[in-house]
């Protein structure tokens, strides 16, 4: 078993990672509370033991398309409907999506009910669980409702991987890979750093609980400086303002998110590269790390690059219409820049 702490301004809070975990569950979770179990129908599915043993469920439809207004009101109407009390407590057992969308209703419903983190994709375990950021899309664009909310604890088990479709291992893997190109920016503490973790690596026999455990530490590093991304959070983003484009282009049905960071992360070294904040020796360095886990299934997409400028645009982080963008400027770090001339940033799309 492996403990962390996050020591976010508004809530410190444990994560715990352990194989087989979920099968003690209730030893985690405080006995006297009233649980209300969110997840969705490919893990009722799944695990029917599990969800079943909840006797308050709410199961969404599985999907990022799901992942909106209207999933957010039928959970808030069907906690209400069972009447959820503030001293109650709210499970969020899945993905990203079923994690960003139970976390949300817990920050709202009642003006905030305590609520756990229970992730069962690579993704989550690695990111989304950990740093109180929950919400949902919005037709304008992805994750532009919602709010920090910092969950009581996050519980990882490593086994529900087992179930998980590769393409979905490898989708936690763009944010894996994207955590060692940012590391020195989490962390001096080289203990947790995960470059030289995963160049060693044999990519076909992982050892998940030391790869989430570096990760998760790395962000719960940066979430106890910076909770509401007044500056370093934004780090975390290297390869997203790509992606959301990447994303949104494709309609979110070509590529999972995972690829989609690891598709921006490529073009986010190309970018460095040609405005020499990074060697060549580093940039084909960074191709292979992507390319040794299979991450990304194609380098560029056919694409009106107008449009996509204007994409990135829209993203949350754009402040006075410039795009704000973190590009590598040394092994293992990389900086905030929003004075890239778009001409620039079209020669790599
Ligand atoms: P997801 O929640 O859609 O899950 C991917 C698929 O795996 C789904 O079909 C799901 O039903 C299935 N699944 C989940 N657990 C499984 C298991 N154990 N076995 C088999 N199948 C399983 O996607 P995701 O990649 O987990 O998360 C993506 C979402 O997370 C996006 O909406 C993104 O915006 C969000 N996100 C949030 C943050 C944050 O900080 N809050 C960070 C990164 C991403
Ligand atoms: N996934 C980016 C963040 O949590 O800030």
């Amino acid at each position: 078993m492996k403990k962390l702490t996050v020591n976010a301004k508004t809530k410190n809070y444990d994560i715990t990672i352990k194989e087989g975990l979920i099968a003690e569950i209730l030893d985690y979770l405080q006995q006297d509370k009233k649980k209300f179990l969110i997840t969705n129908n490919t893990l009722e599915k799944l695990y029917p033991d599990l969800v079943s043993s909840f006797e308050n469920k709410i199961v969404i439809k599985d999907g990022e398309e799901y992942k909106n207004f209207e999933t957010f009101e039928f959970i808030i109407n069907e906690l209400l409907k069972r009447k959820i009390e503030r001293k109650d407590l709210i499970l969020a057992l899945g993905g990203g999506v079923v994690g960003d969308l139970a976390g949300f209703a817990a920050a709202s419903v009642l003006r905030g009910v305590n609520f756990v983190q229970i992730p069962t994709t690579l993704l989550s375990q690695v990111d989304s669980s950990v740093g109180g950021k929950t919400g949902f899309n919005t037709k304008y664009g992805k994750n532009l409702i919602g709010a920090f909310y910092q969950p009581e604890s996050v519980l990882i088990d490593t086994n529900f991987l087992k179930t998980l479709p590769v393409r979905e291992i490898k989708t936690g893997l763009g944010e894996v890979v994207k955590y060692s190109f940012i590391e020195k920016n989490c962390s001096d503490d080289e203990k947790i750093h995960l470059s030289k973790y995963l160049d060693e690596a044999d990519s076909n026999n992982l050892d998940f609980k030391e790869i989430i455990y570096r990760s998760v530490a790395l962000k719960a590093s940066v979430v106890s400086k910076d909770e509401k991304e007044a500056g370093l959070r934004a780090v975390l983003n290297f390869g997203h303002t790509f992606a959301h484009s990447i994303e949104t282009i494709t309609n979110y049905k070509k590529f999972t998110h995972g690829e989609a960071v690891a598709m921006g992360m490529k073009l986010a070294f190309e970018l460095s590269y040609n405005l020499n904040f990074i060697n060549k020796e580093y940039l084909d360095y960074a191709f292979n790390l992507i390319d040794k886990f299979n991450l990304a299934p194609v380098y560029k997409i056919e694409c009106d690059k107008d449009e996509y400028i204007n994409i990135m645009k829209s993203d949350k982080k754009v402040s006075n219409s410039k795009i704000r963008l973190v590009l590598p400027t040394s092994k293992g770090e990389v900086k905030i820049f929003d004075n890239i001339k778009e001409d620039d940033i079209k020669k790599v799309l």
